[in-house]
């Protein structure tokens, strides 16, 4: 793997000192916000409340200084000034995501807000007029509260009530929309949220609930992906994907390096290869330390739920491209002997019982 990498280094080195570091004809710069971090407006017209609105507003103290996205950068009032801007600096695309609570208000299709319908058209439109390209999320973090009382991404139901609400924005926008990314950041709502309760909707239940919520995601995803497929690509002819929250893992020691691929099959891996993969399914090394795991702990069978033959097909190939996010790279060791582990992201995995690091030399 080390390797590899300081092969495809020396590439780059080479390609981009010939280029003097100019980026290939045709390369797209854009930018991306999500509907919480900067619309504002939680409670205008007949908007639905998100777990963020529950959350924040339910919890002192678990935002720094009690803050809340309840105006944030008010792009709900201002989308004009902002495509403005965006137009300024050059942006060739823009992506943001669409609040399901704002545009069904319960979450489900059986109430529409014309209020909601109404603020994206403007937006799409409005960037068109500019000549950037709109790149629409489906899903980024703001579940309709009602849904999450009923269990959220926990309760097997939600990729119906996904599937339903992804059909709608597809009518609703597609004829102009033509680059869609289902979910951002799967392990971000799943892992880091339920292993943590430090975000929406801040529950702490690392047992069951991270690996439901894996597995019903993808689900979600996947029933969306086959509706675009179906009904909207042959006639709107675009492209749809998951974005994946990517942290890259190297080994501290080349005696870590099964270690290191193992961390990467249970971060990337498990998002990763039951949409992308040939065969479909979890990844089979961590269907082993899952099941190993599961046992240790006093399980009878593995916390990893399994998926039927039906649900492997659906979800293996849903997918148009590789979409990613990535923020930074760790260094894998194993644990030592009573160490706290944390969960991954912050410090570790108690099931691959291994922690991260980052290298203090690097800058
Ligand atoms: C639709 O949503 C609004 C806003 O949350 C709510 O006041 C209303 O009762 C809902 N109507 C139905 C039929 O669910
Ligand atoms: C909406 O929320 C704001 C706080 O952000 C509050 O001041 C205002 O009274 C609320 N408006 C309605 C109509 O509930």
């Amino acid at each position: 793997m080390l390797f590899y990498n300081i092969v495809v280094l020396s590439v780059l080195n080479t390609v981009w000192c010939i280029n003097l570091r100019k980026f290939p004809t045709g390369f797209k710069f854009g930018a991306a916000t999500a509907a919480y971090q900067i619309e504002g407006a939680w409670n205008v017209s007949d908007k639905g409340v998100s777990i963020w609105d529950t959350f924040v507003h339910n919890n002192p103290g678990a935002i720094k200084n009690d803050e809340t996205g309840d105006i944030a950068a008010d792009s709900y009032h201002n989308w004009q000034a902002d495509i403005d801007i965006a137009s300024d600096i050059g942006l060739h695309f823009y992506r943001f995501s669409v609040s399901w609570p704002r545009l069904l208000p319960t979450g489900y299709v059986n109430n529409k807000s014309e209020d909601g319908k109404n603020y994206y058209n403007k937006l799409i439109d409005g960037l068109l007029a500019k000549g950037i390209e709109p790149i629409v999320t489906l899903y980024h973090w703001d579940l309709p509260q009602p849904i999450q009382d009923l269990g959220g991404w926990t309760n097997p139901l939600i990729a119906e009530y996904f599937a339903d609400y992804a059909n709608y924005v597809f009518s609703l926008f597609g004829d102009r929309v033509k680059i869609w990314i289902t979910i951002n950041e799967a392990i971000s709502v799943c892992d880091f949220a339920y292993n943590s309760g430090i975000l929406a909707p801040g529950i702490k239940e690392p047992i069951y609930a991270t690996y439901l919520c894996n597995k019903h995601i993808l689900i979600a995803h996947a029933k969306a992906y086959r509706i675009y497929e179906k009904y909207y690509r042959p006639r709107q002819h675009g492209k749809v994907s998951f974005a994946n929250n990517l942290l890259w893992i190297e080994p501290l020691t080349p005696a870590d390096e099964e270690l290191a691929e193992l961390g990467l099959q249970h971060t990337a891996g498990r998002y990763s290869h039951p949409i992308y993969s040939k065969k479909g399914g979890w990844p089979l090394s961590i269907v082993k330390v899952m099941e190993e795991y599961s046992k240790k702990q006093g399980f009878h069978s593995s916390r990893l739920p399994r998926f039927t033959n039906e649900e492997i097909q659906l979800i293996r190939g849903s997918y148009d491209f590789y979409a990613f996010n990535h923020y930074t790279t760790r260094l894998i060791r194993p644990a030592q002997p009573g160490e706290d582990i944390g969960f991954w992201f912050l410090t570790g995995s108690p099931e691959l019982n291994a922690v991260l690091v980052a290298d203090p030399s690097w800058p």
